[in-house]
């Protein structure tokens, strides 16, 4: 879910916190939002990652193929919302997990769901920011950022740090969308930050997902009133009204950013690269907003 202000202004990343934190604990207090996604989402729904963002089967799938870690390496979840995402990649490939967000609230839920998954010493969450982790340099040997960079303040300083993170060899999954018509610049992103394109996945089932998630919050707009509170509710009403109409013609895709090995002639962590799977061209930065 990607949230419009309708709170009066503060300090940037301290509104941001407010606001997802009033998000995060709201859907804690009701099934309502994780039955609409389920209804949106059908047969591709991770029940046990109850994401808040457009996190399905496919998608998970992508993301355990394109992250290629090995046991005991670090993953890190870079705005892990609740913290399915990254405790279910953890659990799968048998890695270790830091996640952040910016959300108290989400870093609570997240620690609070990590028994269900892995044991304590595997996997950690913190508050931070995507522009400012505090995580040491070259900590990981793998990344996600599933439907959270749209909330970077400055989405070049966003990658810029997550790439910092990276050890040589090691890989950021990014989530992001393209309004029809405008030419993607993500490979001059990724040089930016230092790291290397090595995939584009094409995630056509995405736009569909959330005309019909839309679809439902509007149709249920009493319900999430009554069971989110007016706030949380309006927020993800004006984003469904605000999207719907921008939906059709919209591009999604799962981003592979690589940082180069130091030594190609020794095996890193990340393995061999791979073709992007659609060619990619240079031209304005595009106004991409991953609906979340
Ligand atoms: C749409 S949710 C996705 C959460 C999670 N990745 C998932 O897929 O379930 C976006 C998350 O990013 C976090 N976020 C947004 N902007 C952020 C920032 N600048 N720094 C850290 N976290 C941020 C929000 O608090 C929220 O939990």
């Amino acid at each position: 879910m990607t949230l419009h202000s309708v709170t009066p202004a503060a300090p940037q990343s301290q509104q941001l916190a407010a606001q997802y934190d009033a998000l995060h604990a709201a859907r804690a207090r009701t099934p309502l939002v994780a039955r609409l996604y389920a209804e949106a989402m059908g047969e591709d729904y991770p029940l046990e990652v109850n994401a808040s963002s457009s996190c399905d089967w496919p998608l998970l799938g992508l993301m355990t193929a394109r992250l290629r870690m090995r046991p005991g390496q670090l993953l890190v979840d870079a705005g892990c919302g609740s913290g399915g995402i990254g405790l279910w990649l953890a659990r799968a490939l048998a890695t270790r997990l830091v996640g952040f967000d910016v959300s108290p609230v989400a870093v609570a839920q997240a620690t609070a769901r990590r028994p269900g998954f892995v044991s304590a010493e595997r996997a950690a969450f913190r508050v931070a920011r995507l522009e400012a982790s505090g995580l040491p340099d070259g900590c990981a040997h793998g990344a996600v950022c599933v439907d959270a960079l749209s909330g970077a303040a400055d989405r070049t300083a966003a990658l810029r740090e997550l790439g910092r993170l990276l050890a040589p060899g090691g890989r950021l999954l990014a989530t992001r969308g393209l309004r029809p018509g405008v030419t993607p610049t993500w490979e001059k992103q990724a040089r930016a930050a230092g790291l290397i394109l090595e995939s584009v996945d094409e995630r056509p089932a995405e736009p569909v997902m959330w005309e019909r998630l839309y679809r439902l919050w509007i149709a249920h707009a009493e319900e999430l009133r009554c069971e989110l509170g007016d706030l949380p509710a309006q927020n993800m009403l004006i984003e469904a009204h605000r999207m719907l109409p921008v939906l059709p013609g919209r591009r999604a895709v799962l981003l592979t950013l690589r940082r180069a090995s130091t030594s190609p002639s020794v095996p890193d962590a990340a393995g061999t690269m791979t073709q992007p799977s659609r060619p990619q061209g240079g031209g304005s930065v595009s106004t991409e907003r991953t609906p979340q």
